[in-house]
């Protein structure tokens, strides 16, 4: 028979990109492939857990029966989306590359080119990991960071930040890491500044190192 460590425990997880809509055909997006937070996904399903996958629009497929994917397009919806399940939840995994900033005005009707500049004023998205932050209880949360300068230290100032159990620090400095790659090269942090770094490996792999925090946390 398996062994199901998480069994019972619910855990959210947000992956992919957020579009910000500009009017109805047109949006500011990123790159995020999202599969980060679908490897994730199935590895903690694996291992027993009940999970909700909130997820921007991505390629990405998963089927498993305990994955329960809710679509979402913008960072506010992402939000709704997070608030709504969060409270019935036991861990949080934040691996949704999630936008800074969306138009602060969303037109109703296809804009026309007619002007040889255009401008598009943004506004702050809500920081949705840091909402969860201030109104976590036993939730163990879980988010990311990449950063190009000072990394360790900017980890650990968005650990305080956010209120953050564990931040997996995503390293640049390797080829092969990170963004719309199939491997990556992490570094956890937990929120009493242990840094335990990991090799260069596949995403599939680095799933698996992050569950094993949630079992080890739960054992
Ligand atoms: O602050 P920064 O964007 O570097 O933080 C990254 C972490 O916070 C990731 O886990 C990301 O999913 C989460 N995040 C979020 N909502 C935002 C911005 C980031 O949940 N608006």
């Amino acid at each position: 028979t398996e062994f199901l460590p998480l069994k019972g425990k619910k855990i959210l997880i947000t992956a992919g990109p957020t579009y910000e809509p500009i009017d109805p055909v047109r949006f500011i997006g990123n790159h995020s492939s999202g599969k980060m937070g679908f490897d994730i996904a199935l590895e903690a399903a694996n291992k027993g857990a009940e999970v909700i996958l909130i997820s921007g629009p991505t390629h990405q497929k998963i089927q498993h029966p305990r994955v329960k994917v809710i679509p979402v397009m913008s960072a506010n919806q992402m939000y709704d989306a997070c608030h709504k399940y969060f409270e019935d939840t036991d861990a949080v995994i934040a691996a949704a590359a999630v936008a800074d900033y969306k138009p602060k005005i969303v037109a109703d009707q296809k804009i026309k080119k007619n002007a040889e500049e255009f401008v598009i004023e943004m506004e702050k998205n809500p920081d949705i990991l840091a909402s969860l932050g201030v109104i976590k209880k036993e939730q163990f949360l879980i988010g990311f960071a990449l950063e190009t300068q000072n990394e360790v230290e900017f980890a650990k100032q968005k650990i305080k930040k956010k209120n953050l159990d564990l931040i997996v620090l995503n390293s640049l400095n390797d080829e092969g890491a990170g963004f719309g790659k199939s491997t990556n090269k992490v570094t956890f942090i937990d929120k009493d500044f242990n840094l335990e770094p990991k090799e260069l490996k596949s995403k599939e792999e680095v799933a698996k190192d992050i569950v094993n925090k949630i079992i080890e946390h739960y054992a």
